[in-house]
């Protein structure tokens, strides 16, 4: 597929998510096939600050390429002063506002999803920034129960100026719960000329090649399935070339992945244990007896208690 005049060798993109996606779970979403990357938000004020642990959410390096940055903000002119720092630094293929998140500690802010009740500021950020920035723009969007309303979003998106738009099905009301509808997505993609990427609930080769042909979307994003799984990609890789599932031994192939992400961690000196400790758990689903391992996991004081806890995960002997 085609963005931003980049030809990607597939169309799976790993979804931005806050507390996840750092460069070294994108690493190893990318070692299994996602074509394209996405940091989690950046608040675009905390940028202009130049808040040290807020830099190091852009971190990236040169076997992550192509990446994207994606930015938080509800001010054009800081949404724009952020995007030429993060540009400078990090040179994303892309940077990607956040006009989806629901999180309430967000939309008080009115950033996120509460961007979307206001389609002038939607065109003034994107067009301030693809004025003003050299890197291409795109935007991440939840959907209105309006189908009408979605579109006008959309179309105000493209006429912008941006590269591309990301649908995350779901209204801002939803946060996470019923499903992702796949129809706006699929409206959207029919309306606009630049790349549209389906995302919501896609969670395995199945879904993906659904999503994909019922949306005639350009790409798709793979988010919460990717947690604990970065395999995943591979696994969807392999349903969209061949029709079949790959027979893995999902639990050994769960725990190696995550000492490769410890190791991923150290060697880009962003270790922290509250983090592996987050990641461990998310590192045990689909397992069998995955409730007591968690336990375990929750009571470990160390790095050595946990890594004991995951080796011991498939034969039991956690
Ligand atoms: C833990 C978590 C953090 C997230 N953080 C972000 C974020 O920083 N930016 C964003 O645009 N969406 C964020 N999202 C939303 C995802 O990118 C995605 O749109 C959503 O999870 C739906 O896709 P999925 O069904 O594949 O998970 C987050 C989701 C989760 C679960």
């Amino acid at each position: 597929m085609k963005i931003a005049n980049l030809s990607l060798p597939n169309p799976l993109f790993l979804a931005p998510m806050a507390n996840v996606t750092n460069l070294a779970f994108r690493m190893l979403c990318k070692k299994y096939g996602a074509s394209l990357t996405y940091s989690e938000m950046i608040s675009a004020t905390a940028v202009v600050r130049q808040g040290e642990k807020t830099m190091q959410r852009g971190m990236t390096c040169e076997d992550e390429q192509p990446f994207c940055i994606q930015i938080f903000g509800n001010s054009p002119d800081t949404i724009t002063e952020a995007a030429l720092i993060l540009e400078e630094i990090y040179r994303p293929v892309i940077i990607d506002i956040n006009m989806g998140c629901p999180a309430p500690l967000i939309v008080k802010q009115e950033c996120g999803s509460a961007l979307l009740k206001s389609p002038s500021l939607v065109h003034d950020i994107i067009s301030h920034l693809t004025n003003n920035i050299s890197t291409p723009v795109s935007a991440k969007i939840r959907v209105f129960d309006d189908m009408e309303k979605t579109l006008e979003i959309a179309r105000t998106i493209e006429d912008a100026g941006a590269c591309a738009i990301t649908v995350h099905g779901r209204t801002r009301a939803q946060m996470y719960s019923g499903t992702s509808s796949l129809e706006y997505a699929k409206a959207i993609k029919k309306e606009l000329a630049i790349p549209v990427i389906a995302n919501g609930d896609i969670k395995d080769g199945e879904s993906a090649k659904h999503a994909l042909e019922y949306t005639g979307c350009d790409g798709i994003m793979i988010g919460r399935a990717a947690i604990g799984h970065p395999y995943i990609f591979r696994e969807i890789a392999h349903y969209l070339g061949n029709g079949e599932s790959l027979e893995i031994d999902h639990c050994t192939q769960q725990v190696n992945d995550f000492m490769e992400y410890i190791e991923l961690l150290e060697k880009y000196d962003i270790f922290s244990l509250g983090d592996i400790k987050a990641q461990s758990k998310a590192f045990t689903k689909g397992v069998a007896e995955s409730r007591h391992i968690r336990e375990k996991l929750n009571d470990a004081k160390n790095l050595g208690s946990i890594i004991n806890v995951m080796n011991g995960m498939c034969d039991g002997t956690y």
